[in-house]
């Protein structure tokens, strides 16, 4: 059995890039291993969110979870802000994660790109607090999107750079995780980048029937192919890759064929997968509706994840402290 630990941010609604890069992943590892999924709401701090939209985010990503197939009586469940050993590992993680090498994050560096007025130290030192969220349970996995693969690499960084300054094999080394596969990257609607909470290009797994339709009929395309063979442009290209997620092999290889042989009506192909896509979506919008009615079991599911990673937390970080140094007179 290993240790798995992932999380997503509490943002706004899962989308299909959450769902197909990390939820999926997890949810087929979740009978076999140690596994511990987490709402990042201290992560969400960056982008300054109001108190409500704080609490309701929160709320939502967590009864996503549930509505997508998380267990709770398997998978321990919990909000990142319920467990103080988290920060208290990033503060000591901290002390030998450098300035350089956390500027030259691409991910920070996009950010510094896009939200010009508000740079502040946690999107600086956010690669940290997510080596906390793997370390504080030792995990050895971690089933992520394509987009996350750096921040891996830089807690492989920090993991080794402990053990060497203690000299201990304390952390292992968490690889990003994807059975074996190469991670996902689920495109965007607007013919370039990936899905995203905040791109307005994305489809979530709560939007209803009529919403997907349309999100999906005015998506980016292009022309058309003029010549048989001839090479796919970007936006088409991403709506064959959604495709791969959602419809059948038989599906893709008749707009496949359509395609090269310049024969595709773009109309078509967006309807289709738009069905294909509410057929994925319906069953779990459904549970999403009758689970968020449910305040009682949502708050005993956070209770009990709580508890249960706070087990593990608390002994990492004794056992840390000790590495450290800190002993009590
Ligand atoms: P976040 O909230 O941006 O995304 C959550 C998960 O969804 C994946 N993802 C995608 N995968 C494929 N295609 C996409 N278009 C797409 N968009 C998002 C992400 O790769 C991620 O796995 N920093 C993390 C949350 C986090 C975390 C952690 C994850 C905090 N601590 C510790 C793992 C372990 C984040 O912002 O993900």
């Amino acid at each position: 059995m290993e240790t798995v630990v992932s999380g997503i941010r509490s943002t706004g609604n899962l989308h299909l890039g959450n769902y197909f890069g990390a939820l999926k992943n997890f949810l087929r590892m979740q009978h076999e291993n140690h596994c511990y999924f987490f709402i990042a709401d201290y992560h969400s701090l960056t982008t300054h969110p109001t108190p409500e939209d704080l609490h309701g985010s929160s709320k939502q990503v967590l009864v996503e979870y549930l509505a997508a197939g998380l267990d709770p009586e398997i998978v321990t469940i919990y909000m990142q802000s319920d467990i103080p050993e988290i920060p208290e590992l990033y503060l000591l993680l901290n002390m030998n994660a450098y300035k350089g090498e956390l500027e030259r994050c691409t991910s920070f560096k996009e950010k510094i790109r896009n939200q010009t007025e508000n740079i502040n130290a946690g999107l600086l030192t956010y690669p940290v607090l997510m080596a906390a969220d793997v370390l504080i349970h030792r995990a050895t996995k971690v089933p992520v999107g394509k987009d996350q693969e750096q921040h891996l690499e830089m807690m492989r960084t920090f993991v080794a750079r402990f053990n060497r300054m203690y000299k201990t094999e304390y952390f292992p080394e968490p690889l990003a995780y994807n059975f074996g596969e190469q991670l996902i990257k689920i495109p965007g609607l607007d013919g370039s980048g990936k899905m995203g909470k905040s791109e307005g290009n994305g489809i979530f797994l709560a939007d209803d029937p009529a919403a997907i339709r349309k999100k999906v009929m005015r998506a980016v395309t292009d022309s058309g192919p003029l010549t048989p063979g001839q090479e796919m442009s970007e936006p088409v290209r991403n709506l064959f890759t959604i495709m791969q997620v959602v419809s059948t092999p038989e599906t893709i290889s008749h707009f496949r064929e359509k395609f090269d042989h310049a024969e595709i009506r773009y109309g078509d192909l967006k309807q289709q997968l738009a069905e294909d896509i509410i057929a994925f979506t319906s069953p779990i919008r459904e549970k999403i509706l009758q689970i968020s009615a449910d305040n009682n079991y949502l708050k005993k599911v956070a209770r009990q994840g709580a508890e249960k990673a706070r087990e593990s937390a608390s002994k990492t970080i004794r056992e840390v402290r000790q590495i450290i140094g800190f002993k009590s007179f």
